[in-house]
């Protein structure tokens, strides 16, 4: 496959550019002030899958947003491998944190990306990531050179809990059946450290209301004598953690898996380097789980975490007020085997019991997900591994991420199918964040890497 690099040489500017009319649309699925944008975006998204290759490709309706779908089929004996990601993204705000306007890609160099880095929201996560195997469709089939089927199933709600996504899968069934799944969607240790993410963490959402008074008090009048919501919640969050960093939820750590001293080790043994992780933070020290590793506490365990709270006066100035009601939305990352529905049920009992008398407690779940882990003796993890040797010259790292893609652990589930996570992000890369970007190099690495996996995974299959 020595053409790779002359055709990524020819088309590279191309490349970038597509890339950047893509992330010019907003498809911030959050939010439905862009609705029309993010189908927008599902219809570019298959013209771009047509162009690249597919034979057939189309919008398949849900009753959110469309997911879309494409595929080219080469033989019935060949292997099929099933494409999965996200056009959706998240919404840009806090929008005067950013350097540059969200959906006006620019290139700008950075430290750790010389060669420049393409800076939007959804350059990372996932627009970048899931239109590197667009264009590797390209090169394999422009070239005469795809070894195997491919189906491509590129989502709109990722960033909002794949709600549609069960019932599509269901749906779907037989036009989905694959040999093994592939996604681009999380990211890798360091541009010369390559890793493949083994592992994604589960994920328990969940939005709290707490009510004291019926009315807003004057907090003269009324203070000291009546329950203040704020205070109240401020305090109940506070107890769901003890002084080791351990969650207080009674049962929440029964079916986490505890992994081996054996594997614990295996994992210290990838690079890490703290102060180097504090300094690009900014902060003074590490905080977490007594008894972990940082990087045991992002990934291997499970965690409890405040995303927002709310309530009272929060304008300018200073109003003495004894507020109503106080709010927070909590998420809770989960390790295999820790069942969501559960845990939400385990924090709604705790919450509930923890509530002084004098306030009324409401918890709504929000979406949730199961955590996943696959193995590294699979062929898919083996066909991964030699397509980083070949373009990185390195062995990749296996590497369990802290972050969440429920639709994996489902896919398992309904369609029995393995997932390999081949991701070229960073994690100073900002998804999720102002200023997000993807390294030039990092897209046409991935573009590069990619066709190895096919060439791979299909020569491995055959054996
Ligand atoms: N691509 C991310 C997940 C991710 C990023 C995993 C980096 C590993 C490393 C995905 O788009 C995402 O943001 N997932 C959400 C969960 C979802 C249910 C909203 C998350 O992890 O918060
Ligand atoms: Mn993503
Ligand atoms: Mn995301």
């Amino acid at each position: 496959m020595e053409k790779i690099n002359d055709y990524l040489n020819t088309h590279k500017d191309r490349f970038i550019n597509e890339l950047i009319e893509l992330l010019k649309i907003p498809s911030v699925s959050a939010d439905s002030a862009f609705s029309e944008d993010v189908h927008k975006t599902a219809e570019v998204v298959r013209q771009k899958l047509q162009e690249a290759g597919c034979d057939h490709t189309e919008i398949c309706e849900t009753k959110g947003y469309p997911v879309v779908y494409g595929e080219k089929m080469v033989g019935p004996d060949l292997p099929t491998i099933l494409v999965y990601g996200h056009y959706d993204v998240q919404p840009p705000d806090p929008l005067d944190l950013w350097n540059s306007p969200p959906f006006e890609p620019i290139i700008k160099e950075t430290d750790i990306h010389p060669n420049g880095a393409i800076f939007a929201r959804g350059a990372c996560d996932d627009k970048g990531q899931f239109y590197m195997h667009v264009k590797a469709l390209e090169f394999m089939v422009k070239t005469d050179q795809l070894p195997c089927n491919v189906k491509f199933m590129i989502e709109g709600e990722e960033e909002v809990g794949s709600d549609s996504l069960a019932d599509f899968l269901d749906e779907h069934k037989e036009k989905l059946t694959n040999d093994i799944i592939l996604i681009s969607d999380t990211g890798m240790m360091a541009n010369d450290v390559p890793s493949i993410t083994t592992g994604l963490r589960g994920l328990s959402y969940v939005e709290v209301e707490v009510t004291g008074p019926n009315r807003d008090l004057h907090s003269g009048i009324y203070g000291g004598a009546v329950p203040n919501p704020i205070n109240v919640l401020s305090k109940m969050i506070a107890s769901l953690h003890d002084e080791n960093n351990h969650i207080t939820i009674p049962g929440f750590y029964d079916k986490v898996e505890e992994v081996s001293t054996a594997e614990r080790a295996e994992m210290a043994k990838a690079p890490f380097d703290s102060e180097e992780y504090k300094k690009a933070l900014d902060i003074g020290d590490v905080y977490g789980e007594k008894g972990y590793t940082t990087p045991e506490r992002y990934s291997i365990r499970p965690t409890l975490d405040v995303n927002g709270i709310w309530g009272g006066y929060t304008g300018e100035g200073a109003k003495t007020v004894i507020a109503s009601k106080a709010y927070a939305k909590i998420s809770m990352r989960l390790v295999p085997h820790q069942d969501p529905d559960e845990i939400t049920e385990l924090f709604a009992k705790h919450f509930e019991a923890i509530a002084p008398k004098g306030v009324k407690v409401k918890v709504t779940p929000h979406h949730g997900g199961l955590p996943y882990v696959t193995n590294i003796d699979s062929i898919g993890y083996k066909a991964a591994a030699k397509a980083y040797e070949t373009t990185f010259g390195k062995t990749p790292i296996p590497e369990r991420t802290g972050g969440s893609i429920p639709i994996v652990a489902l896919f398992e589930q309904v369609l029995d199918s393995k997932t390999i996570l081949m991701g070229f992000g960073l994690d100073s890369d900002a998804i999720h964040s102002p200023n997000e970007h993807f390294g030039v190099w990092n897209y046409l690495k991935g573009i590069e890497t990619i066709p190895y996996f096919y060439k791979h995974f299909t020569a491995l299959s055959k054996e």
